[in-house]
């Protein structure tokens, strides 16, 4: 396998195109587990997407290379990344938050007891924090824990970067973080995404979702103190301060 043609570098990884096929590497031997659990979740995830009209690239094969890092090899997804067209295209933005409100929608109508648990992952992750102390780390399990219980399909990481549309349809990619769960809690992540990165179209998606699905804005808030903790072990300097604020709104006016 002949690793030249660069696509896209990630924190951990790089994405090569190789023989008309994508292939995941895992920049380092010790994330061996991270990349099969990736390929198992990004398989199961596959079984419950051939009933919808959304697709995903499928895993053809998990290897490990001559240097000892791990790789998925993948569908190759030919176009642009929705985050590319709404760079080229600023004025058609609201369309594509609209379109994502879509996708995300799409993908919580599917329902996934097979996947581990985000509620769990949450709690994992807000427990692991010694950036909080740790009275607020127990009014903030004790808020999830009081969340209700859902096995809908979440991608966990849904944001413009890890879609793409091209002519045969519209793909989701990057699949490690996909759980079954609570659809408010998987937007909350997602509006907390757009906060970061994309400032002026994360009111219109919260608001396009609360919209569309019947969801009260408020239940939505409720989650983001939670998803902003668990985002947190990220450990990313420049997210800090943001996510500390977010931690703190005990309830949205
Ligand atoms: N199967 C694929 N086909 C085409 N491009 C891909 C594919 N998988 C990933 N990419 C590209 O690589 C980028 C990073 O891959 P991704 O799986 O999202 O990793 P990360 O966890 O770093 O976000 C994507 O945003 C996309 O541009
Ligand atoms: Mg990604």
């Amino acid at each position: 396998m002949e690793l030249k043609n660069l696509i896209a570098r990630g924190d951990n990884i790089e994405v090569y195109e190789c023989d008309g096929k994508a292939v995941k590497v895992f920049n380092d031997k010790k994330l061996k587990e991270k990349c099969l659990y990736e390929a198992l979740t990004q398989a199961r995830v596959e079984t419950t997407l051939v009933n919808s009209s959304l697709k995903m690239p499928t895993v053809q094969e998990v290897s490990v290379l001559p240097d000892g890092r791990w790789a998925i090899t993948m569908d190759l997804i030919k176009g642009k990344t929705m985050d590319e067209l709404i760079k080229e295209n600023p004025s058609k933005a609201d369309l594509y938050v609209d379109k994502l409100v879509e996708i995300q929608m799409e993908l919580h109508s599917q329902y996934m007891p097979l996947l581990s648990k985000l509620k769990d992952k949450l709690a994992r992750q807000i427990k692991s924090l010694g950036t909080i102390d740790e009275i607020k780390k127990y009014e903030l399990l004790t808020r999830l824990d009081s969340m209700p219980k859902h096995i809908k399909l979440c991608h966990g990481n849904l944001a413009p970067q890890n879609i793409i549309i091209n002519d045969e349809g519209t793909f989701v990619l990057d699949w490690v973080t996909a759980r079954q769960g609570n659809a408010s809690a998987d937007v909350g992540r997602t509006y907390l995404v757009l906060c970061m990165n994309y400032p002026e179209i994360a009111e219109r998606y919260l608001n396009k979702f609360c919209n569309e699905s019947g969801t009260s804005k408020r239940y939505v808030q409720a989650w983001l103190p939670i998803v902003a903790a668990a985002q947190l072990v990220r450990n990313i300097p420049s997210e800090k301060d943001f996510l500390m604020r977010w931690i703190d709104v005990v309830d949205y006016e």
